[in-house]
């Protein structure tokens, strides 16, 4: 079954697997405030179905995503800010707290959020050509979806920081080396293997799965919680600064930016 949430994205279920799709690839498949609720809705809807077991996200061959939309980002800097309760901020609450299985086919670049919600999967499969970045620090921000508590946790402060300190992409292999990925294929196969991973999971039983997650990330869920708090308050403190302002108006009008002074 086939139920276009909005254009931008795009949510199909069958046997178990609901499969939601990036859609916006003329954007970089970049993240509108729609975007997220439409993905907060498929979420919902896909813990509540008994009939949906896995969940599996999926760009193309040649984007996953760059990220928040940063025409948005200059928006939101005008009107003083996010409110923790903004589309963002509930598609982070979703995706930490979602029972069942997610699962992630990533190819091409997935930046910002496009990376850090990877650390709230189960599984993630990546195209030869996938390029992680978290460039927060490039645009005058600070990491958002917990992703300054579970970075260090997965590669080690060190990595951590170098990541989510210059901002610079890593690539596939890399990214296999450090834990971020289970495995690395040619970028045209790696949504039909992730389909048939998560289809693997669907004939397995339901409450097994959800009590195999649920253990594995129970100790940790109030500690990511709580970091996302902290992490909402530093990040709209910065949004709404002079340098992320210089950074996406570079970014609009395709230039470098100049953080002299800022
Ligand atoms: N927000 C809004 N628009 C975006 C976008 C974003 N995050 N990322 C890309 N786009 C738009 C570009 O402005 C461009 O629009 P145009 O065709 O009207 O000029 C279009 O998508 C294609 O992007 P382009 O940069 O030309 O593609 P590319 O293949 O050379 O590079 C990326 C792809 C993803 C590496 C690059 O677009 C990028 O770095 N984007 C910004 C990522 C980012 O900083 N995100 C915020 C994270 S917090």
């Amino acid at each position: 079954m086939t139920q276009t949430m909005e254009h931008d994205i795009l949510v199909h279920t069958e046997a178990g697997v609901c499969t939601i799709t990036f859609n916006r690839v003329a954007n970089k498949n970049s993240f509108t405030a729609s975007m997220y609720i439409a993905i907060v809705q498929a979420l919902e809807s896909a813990s509540a179905d008994a009939q949906v077991r896995v969940v599996v996200f999926q760009g193309d061959a040649t984007i996953f995503s760059a990220g928040n939309d940063i025409a948005e980002f200059l928006a939101q800097q005008n009107a003083q800010g996010l409110p923790t309760d903004s589309a963002v901020f509930q598609f982070m609450n979703a995706l930490a707290q979602f029972p069942k299985p997610l699962l992630a086919a990533v190819a091409g670049p997935a930046v910002g959020i496009g990376t850090t919600m990877l650390l709230h999967c189960d599984l993630v499969y990546a195209g030869d050509n996938a390029a992680f970045s978290l460039p927060f620090v490039n645009l005058g921000l600070s990491p958002e979806a917990a992703s300054s508590l579970l970075l260090p946790r997965l590669m080690g402060y060190h990595r951590a920081a170098e990541a989510l300190l210059f901002g610079e992409p890593f690539m596939a292999e890399a990214a296999l080396e450090v834990g971020l990925v289970n495995r690395v294929l040619p970028p045209t196969e790696v949504n039909g293997y992730t389909q048939a991973q998560a289809k693997k999971l669907a004939a397995k039983p339901l409450e097994a799965l959800v009590q195999t997650k649920r253990l594995m990330k129970g100790a940790q869920i109030g500690a990511v919680k709580a970091q996302m708090m902290e992490e909402a308050q530093v990040f709209n403190r910065l949004l709404t600064a002079p340098a992320a302002r210089e950074a996406f108006t570079a970014f609009m009008e395709k230039r470098k930016p100049d953080f002299n002074q800022r």
